[in-house]
Parts: C-alpha cells; sequence; structure tokens
C-alpha cells in the first residue's frame, strides 16, 4: 500500500501537475487507506494512479449525479478543488464501487493520440518524395480507434506553415521546433489504409468512446474537442479497423490486398513498448523481410529506447526533451530518424 501511496504523490508532484483536478484527487488517494484499498482491485501491473483516474473520470462522464462532478470542467463543472473535495470523492468512491471495481479489475487506460498526425503528415509525404510514389497504403499498427487513419483528412497548423485538409473540421496545431526548414511539399494520397490491434475501439460504441474521452485529463478541453471531432470524422468514414490477436501475422495478408503499385508503410506509434524483446527480435525480423521482397516501408513513433539498432539519435533542439523518436526503415537505406516530436504531437523537431 506503501508503494502504491507513493505513486499517487508522485503523480500529484510531478507526472499530473498540469491538471489541479488530479492533483487533488492524488493527494486525497494517497492519504486514504480506504481509497488506496481499491487499487488492490487491478492486477498487480495495472496498480496505477492512471487507471482509478481514468474509471473516476468515466463515471462522472457517464452522467454520475452527485456533486463531485462540479469539479470536473470535462462535465461542465468549474469548481476548483477545496476542502470538501476529500469527503465528497470518499463518498462517490462508495456510491460507484461496484462500476469502479470493474474498471479496475478488468481495464487499461487506452489513448488513441491524433495530435501525432501532425507528424504523421510529415513524414508520409516525406516517404512520397523519397520512394518516388505517391499512392501510399497505410497499416496503423496498434491502432486503438484508428483515428490516425484519417491523416489526410486533418488540417495541421505548424505556426510558420500550414497543411493538410484545407477547412477540415479537425484542426492540430504543432509547434515547429529547431532551425530546420519545412519539408519540401509533394503530392501524395491514401490509396487504401487499414488499422489493427488486439484491443481495437469501435467508434460506434458509446461505452468504449467514452472510456477514451475518460482517459484524458479532464482540464484538458482542447484534446477533448479533437476527439470528439476525430471520432465523429471516423464514424463517418467507416475505416477499415480490425482485431487480430497476432498483428505481427497480419501484415503480410494486408500486403496481399493490397493494389499494385502502392507504396506500402506500416505505422506503429507508442505500440513497441508493449513488446517483451522476443515479440520485437520477430516484428523486425518479419519487416525486415517484407521490406526485403515486397518494398514495406516502417514508419515508428516510439520512445527512443527501441529505434533501429545502430541509429543515433539526433540532437535536440532548446525547449525540445527526448520524448517520441520518428524512425524511417526502407529496403536498401540505412535507418534515418525523420522527428522527434512531444508524445501528443505538440511540438515537432524536423531532422530528417
Ligand atoms: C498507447 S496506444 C497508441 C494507440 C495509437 N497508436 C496512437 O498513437 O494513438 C497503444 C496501442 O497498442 C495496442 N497494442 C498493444 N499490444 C499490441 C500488440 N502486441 N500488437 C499491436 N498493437 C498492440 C493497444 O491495444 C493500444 O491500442
Amino acid at each position: 500500500m506503501n508503494d502504491i501511496a507513493s505513486a499517487f504523490r508522485r503523480f500529484a508532484d510531478i507526472d499530473g501537475t498540469q491538471d489541479p483536478l488530479y492533483v487533488a484527487i492524488c493527494r486525497t488517494v494517497a492519504d486514504s487507506p480506504a481509497l488506496l484499498a481499491l487499487m488492490d482491485e487491478a492486477p498487480p501491473t495495472q496498480r496505477k494512479p492512471n487507471l482509478l483516474l481514468a474509471a473516476l473520470h468515466d463515471r462522472v462522464l457517464a452522467g454520475a449525479d452527485h456533486p463531485l462532478r462540479d469539479y470536473y470542467p470535462s462535465a461542465g463543472g468549474t469548481r476548483m478543488p477545496d476542502a470538501e473535495l476529500p469527503a465528497l470523492l470518499a463518498d462517490f468512491a462508495a456510491v460507484e464501487s461496484a462500476v469502479l471495481v470493474e474498471h479496475l479489475r478488468h481495464g487499461s487506460t487506452q489513448t488513441n493520440e491524433t495530435g501525432r498526425c501532425a507528424v504523421l503528415w510529415l513524414a508520409l509525404q516525406q516517404i512520397a518524395r523519397i520512394g518516388g510514389r505517391q499512392d501510399l497504403a497505410l497499416l496503423d499498427f496498434g491502432c486503438s480507434a484508428g483515428l490516425n487513419l484519417a491523416v489526410d483528412q486533418y488540417r495541421y497548423d505548424y505556426g510558420s506553415f500550414q497543411c493538410g485538409a484545407a477547412g477540415a473540421p479537425v484542426a492540430i496545431a504543432c509547434r515547429w521546433l529547431g532551425d530546420a526548414p519545412p519539408p519540401a511539399e509533394g503530392d501524395w494520397r491514401l490509396a487504401a489504409r487499414r488499422g489493427i490491434d488486439p484491443a481495437p475501439i469501435d467508434v460506434n460504441d458509446e461505452a468504449a468512446v467514452r472510456w477514451l474521452r475518460a482517459c484524458l485529463w479532464p482540464h484538458d478541453r482542447e484534446r477533448a474537442a479533437r476527439l470528439d471531432a476525430a471520432v465523429a470524422l471516423a464514424r463517418r468514414g467507416h475505416f477499415d479497423v480490425r482485431r487480430a490477436d497476432d498483428c505481427i501475422a497480419q501484415i503480410e495478408p494486408w500486403l496481399d490486398s493490397l493494389p499494385p503499385g502502392v507504396q506500402p508503410v506500416l505505422f506503429n506509434s507508442w505500440v513497441l513498448y508493449y513488446f517483451d524483446a522476443a515479440s520485437l527480435v520477430r516484428l523486425r525480423a518479419v519487416v525486415g523481410r517484407l521490406a526485403r521482397e515486397r518494398g514495406l516501408v516502417w514508419l515508428g513513433a516510439e520512445g527512443p529506447g527501441v529505434r533501429p539498432s545502430g541509429l543515433a539519435l539526433p540532437p535536440l533542439a532548446p525547449g525540445a526533451e527526448a520524448s517520441t523518436l520518428w524512425t524511417l526503415e526502407m529496403q536498401d537505406r540505412e535507418p534515418t530518424a525523420l522527428a522527434w516530436s512531444h508524445p501528443h504531437g505538440r511540438w515537432v523537431q524536423w531532422v530528417a
């Protein structure tokens, strides 16, 4: 219990400081044996503050009629954390305990971050330019709800330049860091797109989409609005999102399904940390073979620890920090780094 209390204190002091409600909730949980005991319901690997915070948020978004919702801007609340919050939180947790326990026993936090498309868009443009093929086919590996399959339907604002689908309902702002000029423009289009995931989110399942919302922080209204707009777009787009227990085994059948002449691109963003060492070795071997035999291009947006072997880390611009490294592996070329970016795409430092 001490370890779990420390994790909540750490979240309040370091990880969650941008959200005043989460700071207050985490401090309250850390000091409350009853609330901490709730975490015993979660499997040992899932006993993290994020899971309880999302479970509480989900109940609020589901419409729970309780004064605790007044603290959640995501539910229209305007009340800032105050001395009454601990008692209200304890009461809310008692009233909602049955559903909270279900979430803790069986849930895990899940996100689908469309902000990453601000870099994905540039990377696809680069792939089309280098590879000399304008028709791209995108396989979003670990796609969650498949919202990043609409990369060509969002618009992007990097401050000094804009691109993407003019007039699109989803607008993504991404600060351009460093000295690199904007990448050269080039025409490309997505001729085919598919998402695969062992646990995909069905955008037409209200409870599943609410869980995606619940995993965002209640004060971050911009991210929530973007999620809602992207979900609305995906509902109209009917993207091909498939569940697969073994996603690696699905890469080659996907290649077989493509029209001739397209450039296949395998894309994964914040997925490989789920992989153990053996699965990573297997993925690299399969993708390496398909690159040689079928011209598959591999675009990764992951933590720098899982970058292609031998790839040196590019230097960081002032204001950037080592977070998401975008890497490109193409047949007959050395692996390259394309960019550093904020994990949610708030900034990009183009290094290609
Ligand atoms: C943090 S989410 C990222 C989702 C999406 N790529 C994005 O950038 O928003 C990680 C995703 O990886 C998926 N995942 C977990 N294990 C996987 C595996 N073995 N193969 C493929 N995807 C996996 C999860 O289900 C989840 O949807």
